[in-house]
């Protein structure tokens, strides 16, 4: 049984990322939609099904964590201020545009495999293992910290995650995922260079 990736935080899902208004339940009308899709397609990929339902389930959890990273880059991309700033703002752009590669690749993978891709705002919340991107910074080093640690977290998931696929004799997903990993490892050198000297 592959090993699942533990959360690097205390958080646990839907406790502390918001207001509390979150702890709410769900608005009724979520129950009365369609029934769900079945969880798994047929397919002629010959990956045993137990394996790709395995998978799968690990997949989407990466997925979580890469929308999550996403959508940090661009908190980072738009409320970055101080001297470096132009060059912080491009560069967690380019982050963004490759992390938003990753989030594809991760998704269609799945779905090659006969599932359903959960990318929802609901389901990131739920899995994500990353830290929170705190809400209030703005001078570059706090954000470079930030997603310096993001970064970090979010390749760790990827090895953890490489393990996984390989345990499964998955090859082709271990590659999309090392693929991932040698990118996000290339971009956090990137960001923490800032830090170092
Ligand atoms: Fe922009």
């Amino acid at each position: 049984m592959p090993r699942t990736v533990a959360p690097r935080t205390s958080r646990t899902p839907r406790q502390s990322r918001g207001n509390g208004a979150k702890s709410q339940p769900r608005a009724p009308e979520r129950a009365s939609r369609a029934p769900a899709a079945p969880k798994l397609y047929a397919t002629k990929n010959d990956l045993p099904e137990k394996a790709r339902v395995e998978v799968i389930g690990l997949l989407n959890q990466r997925l979580a964590e890469a929308i999550d990273l996403q959508t940090q880059c661009k908190q980072a991309h738009w409320n970055v201020k101080g001297p470096a700033f132009i060059a912080l703002h491009k560069l967690f752009d380019d982050v963004n545009e490759d992390v938003e590669e990753y989030v594809d690749l991760i998704a269609e993978r799945v779905v090659q495999l006969g599932g359903i891709a959960e990318g929802t705002v609901g389901a990131v919340e739920e899995r994500s293992t990353l830290p929170d991107y705190p809400l209030a910074l703005s001078n570059g080093g706090e954000h470079v910290a930030a997603l310096s640690d993001a970064l970090a977290t979010f390749g760790r998931t990827m090895r953890i995650g490489i393990e996984e696929m390989n345990e499964l004799e998955d090859a082709g997903s271990a590659d999309t995922l090392t693929e991932i990993s040698r990118g996000v490892d290339k971009w956090l050198w990137f960001v923490e260079a800032h830090q170092q000297s």
